[in-house]
């Protein structure tokens, strides 16, 4: 474990990593256990791959729960899930603050149950001056609603004559996102060998360098976090341009 840590170039870090924890399901399928005891145990993940981020000076971590679509699981999960968040948050705000880590939450917080929202909100609270890391929880999240949002805050100063049409540009975009204080992600892992991206983060991904593992999310380990991070930084970002330039 040290030997793959030992090799990460700290002076070329992602900043920003986001992940979309996956498998959690399977996993508890080839244990012939129910689904939720994926998610169950797919906090010791969590608790991983926030660790090992914080160790290594990663600033930003956002990680994707659950999704707008998540809703049309069976009402078991959801319901399972929307409890094992608030016993998750409760349990850990106090690493996060030994830790001196910040915990936020995009996506729609409105419509989840008030126990999970509260549960969130005194996370967030209870965190806000910690300045080591930024924990991002996408919560009821996808780029549609998010993209969306933005665009009716943009169209509501242009009604509003706050905003001239020619003058939006992608920085007013980025601005009207639920992002808008956290830099784009350079490294986006997705576990469990899936190879899409099921709506997560899409303005913000353009340039991101994708990593697909094949390990389900309750197996993923700090090792797991710095294989990516490798892999991340054998790349050469060119950002549409050629290699000569990037010297
Ligand atoms: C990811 O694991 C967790 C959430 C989406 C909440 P899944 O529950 O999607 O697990 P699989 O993909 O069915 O194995
Ligand atoms: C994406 O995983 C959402 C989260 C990890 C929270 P899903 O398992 O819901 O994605 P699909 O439905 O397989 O694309
Ligand atoms: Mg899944």
């Amino acid at each position: 474990m040290e030997n793959l840590k030992s090799q990460i170039n700290i002076a070329k870090l992602p900043e920003h990593i986001a992940v979309i924890m996956d498998g959690n399901g399977r996993w508890a399928k080839q244990k012939n256990q129910p689904r939720v005891f994926g998610h169950r145990n797919g906090v010791k993940a969590v608790r991983e791959i926030t660790e090992a981020s914080a160790e290594l000076g990663v600033k930003y971590l956002t990680l994707y729960a659950f999704s707008t679509e998540n809703w049309n699981r069976p009402s078991f999960e959801v319901n399972t899930l929307m409890r094992l968040l608030v016993d998750t948050i409760a349990k850990e705000v106090k690493t996060l603050n030994k830790n001196n880590i910040r915990l936020h939450a995009i996506g729609d917080l409105s419509k989840l149950p008030s126990r999970t929202r509260k549960a969130l909100l005194d996370g967030i609270e209870s965190t806000k001056d910690n300045t080591r890391m930024d924990l991002i929880l996408a919560l009821n999240y996808s780029g549609r609603w998010d993209i969306l949002n933005a665009t009716k805050t943009i169209a509501q100063k242009v009604q509003n004559q706050e905003l001239k049409a020619e003058d939006i540009t992608e920085e007013t975009y980025k601005a009207a996102l639920s992002t808008a204080q956290f830099p784009d992600p350079d490294l986006m892992i997705r576990t469990s060998g899936e190879t899409r991206l099921s709506n997560f983060l899409l303005w913000e991904l353009s340039y991101a360098e994708f990593q697909f593992i094949r390990t389900l999310w309750p197996d993923f380990t700090k090792n797991h976090l710095y294989e990516c991070i490798l892999n991340y930084q054998n790349k050469e970002r060119r950002f549409g341009m050629i290699s000569e330039q990037l010297v």
